[in-house]
Parts: C-alpha cells; sequence; structure tokens
C-alpha cells in the first residue's frame, strides 16, 4: 500500500502587499534592501481576526473538490502550523468543525518551516500502515500576528496563507520517499521564547532570529536532506523533475541549488509574491505549479522544509 496526492488548494488573503507599501506603513526599509537580499516582493496579510483555520478552510475546499471528496469521506486531518487560533484545541479541530467532519483523527503538527512536509510524512505512515485512507494535510500560518513591526530585519520577511493536499491509500507510488530530520541544539536561532502564564505573556511573544545563522544552516541542510531522500528512494538528485524547497529567501534557494547541481529552471520559486509562509509556503507552491501546469502527471517532485527547532526534512513523490 503506498499514499498518492489526489488533491491539492490554497488560499491567499487579501491583496499582495508590496515592499514599497511596507515602507509607506513607516517601516524604516526599501523595495530594493528586501528584493536584493531575498527575493520578496510581495506577500498577503490576513485581516483582524482572519485565523489560521479560516484560511485552512478556504485552502481545504479546493483540496478536496481536486480530489472529488466530501470532508465526510476523511478520515484524518493534520495541519502544520506555528499560529494556531488557540492554545488549545487545536486547529486541526478547528478545521475539522467548519468543514463539517466528524470522527477523523486530528492533529496539529510544530514543525514550524518544516510543518507541511513533517505533516504529510505523518499522514504517508498512517496512509501506508493501514490505519487510515483518505487524508488532509495543511500548511497554513499567520505568521504576521507575531511578528514584531518595529523589527525590519524581520517583519518584512513574512506572509500569511494556506495550502492542502488530500492524500489517499493508493496501489500505484505516490509519495516515494521521506526523510525527517531535527536538532533541538539551535532552537535559540529562530524562535518565539513566549508563552501565556497566569494571564499574562511570559518571554517574548515576537519572532525574533539570527538571520545569517539560519541562512547558513538552512542551506546545508536543504542540500544533505535532498542527497539523504534521493538515495532512500533510489535516484540522484539529477533524475528530480521539480524541487519545492520551502520559500524563505531567494538566495537560499539559489544556494541549494547550486550545492545540487540543480539548474533553477527545475526550482519552483513563489517567495517573490508569497514572501515566507512558514509551513504553508510547501504546498502553495506546489499548487500554483500544478494549476499552471509546470508540474505534470508523473514528475518527479521533491519538497523540502526548514524551520525553527531546528527541524528539516524532504518528501520526495510523484504526482
Ligand atoms: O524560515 C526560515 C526563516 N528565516 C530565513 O530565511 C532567514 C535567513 N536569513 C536571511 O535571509 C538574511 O540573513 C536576511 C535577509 C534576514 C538578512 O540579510 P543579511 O544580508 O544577513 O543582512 P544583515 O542582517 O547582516 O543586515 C545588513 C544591514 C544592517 O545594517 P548595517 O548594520 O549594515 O548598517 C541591517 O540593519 O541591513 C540592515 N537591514 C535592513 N535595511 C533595510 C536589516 N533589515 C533591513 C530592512 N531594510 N528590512
Amino acid at each position: 500500500m503506498f499514499s498518492r496526492i489526489t488533491g491539492i488548494g490554497s488560499f491567499l488573503p487579501g491583496e499582495p502587499v508590496s515592499n514599497d507599501d511596507l515602507a509607506r506603513r513607516g517601516i524604516e526599509t526599501s523595495d530594493q534592501w528586501i528584493s536584493s537580499r531575498t527575493g520578496i516582493r510581495f506577500r498577503h496579510l490576513a485581516e483582524n481576526g482572519e485565523t489560521s483555520s479560516d484560511l485552512a478552510l478556504e485552502a481545504s475546499h479546493r483540496a478536496l473538490a481536486g480530489a472529488g471528496l466530501a470532508a465526510s469521506d476523511l478520515d484524518l486531518i493534520i495541519v502544520a502550523t506555528s499560529t494556531p487560533d488557540f492554545i488549545f484545541p487545536s486547529t486541526a479541530c478547528l478545521l475539522q468543525s467548519k468543514l463539517g467532519n466528524h470522527g477523523a483523527t486530528a492533529f496539529d503538527v510544530q514543525a514550524v518551516c518544516s510543518g507541511f512536509v513533517y505533516a504529510l510524512t505523518i499522514a504517508d505512515k498512517f496512509i501506508r500502515s493501514g490505519s487510515h485512507r483518505r487524508a488532509l494535510v495543511v500548511g497554513s500560518e499567520v505568521f504576521s500576528r507575531i511578528l514584531d513591526w518595529s523589527d525590519r530585519a524581520t517583519c518584512v520577511l513574512f506572509g500569511d496563507g494556506a495550502g492542502a493536499v488530500v492524500v489517499e491509500a493508493s496501489e500505484q507510488p505516490g509519495i516515494l520517499a521521506t526523510a525527517l530530520h531535527a536538532d533541538g541544539a539551535h532552537h535559540g536561532i529562530l524562535a518565539v521564547p513566549g508563552s501565556v502564564c497566569g494571564g499574562q505573556v511570559t518571554g517574548d511573544p515576537f519572532l525574533r532570529m539570527d538571520g545569517q545563522a539560519v541562512f547558513k544552516f538552512a542551506v546545508r541542510v536543504l542540500a544533505e536532506v535532498a542527497e539523504e531522500c534521493c538515495r532512500a528512494a533510489g535516484i540522484s538528485p539529477a533524475d528530480i523533475d521539480w524541487l519545492i524547497p520551502h520559500q524563505a529567501n531567494i538566495r537560499i534557494l539559489e544556494a541549494t541549488a547550486k550545492r545540487m547541481k540543480l539548474s533553477m529552471d527545475k526550482v519552483i520559486v513563489t517567495v517573490d509574491r508569497h514572501g515566507n509562509t512558514s509551513a504553508a509556503s510547501v504546498p502553495l507552491a506546489l499548487d500554483e505549479a500544478v494549476r499552471n501546469r509546470r508540474i505534470q502527471a508523473g514528475q518527479k517532485v521533491l519538497l523540502e522544509g526548514v524551520g525553527g527547532g531546528f527541524t528539516w526534512g524532504a518528501v520526495l513523490l510523484e504526482l
């Protein structure tokens, strides 16, 4: 028994917000700085009150429509998010309620920007074990809520959005290999080091990052885990038709492609228009590339995540 993606959907809230728009809102920055250092030109920002489960719902409806399934057909719902609606219940349970599904297994995965790759790997293992047959796997984030808008080194980098896939049991292989890793020793270089205690925020409720340390770490592990995942499937990186790395910074994507000796023509890029949407970035990019027919049925696609924790991982699949 294998698992296979049978439906893909995504959702971006509101209108694109340009780098110049951010400068006009009083952030001491410029389009020239942001686009040359990161490749980011636009991001989408959720309205006040628009939550991760709201964005997830729109993306999920589209993925279910693509798979030709109703929400009641699902027996597993996994949401990858670091910006849940509440401390509890899980965003997966809130999404389940909005979808009108009753009884499916539902839980959140917290692996920050690797969250979708973690969640997809978990769904693959549930399905291959035979315990579940139809999974909804979502990455959904409202990072705009945890940004310190007075810290120009971080607030210009992130955006909000959601992407979802339906994964079903299949006799034909879809997901070919997976690899997940973490090393908590690096927890300090990217974190929201706060919590709630006694009705107060303790620590710091904003995203804090050592950008250069994250950059170096990301480039190294994205190339390593891509090779590991290809080895597990018995192929070489040159056999990949498309690489979809976590969309954090165009320079990270270029450095990863270079290390893997892949042309940028094989790399799906959405960071220019979405910014870094954390766990949503990979399914958003996958959905766009499938909808605009760059990715075709039967091609080999390598998805990659890297993020706070530190966590990293890859999923090699055929659509
Ligand atoms: O999911 C993983 C998420 N994290 C990432 O992907 C981040 C990875 N890291 C990076 O992408 C880069 O490290 C950044 C884009 C965050 C920063 O680029 P950098 O080349 O490492 O710049 P820097 O932090 O060394 O800052 C260089 C200068 C500083 O000014 P001085 O000290 O040289 O005068 C900053 O104050 O750029 C300044 N600066 C800005 N200027 C205009 C920092 N942010 C901005 C800004 N606009 N938004």
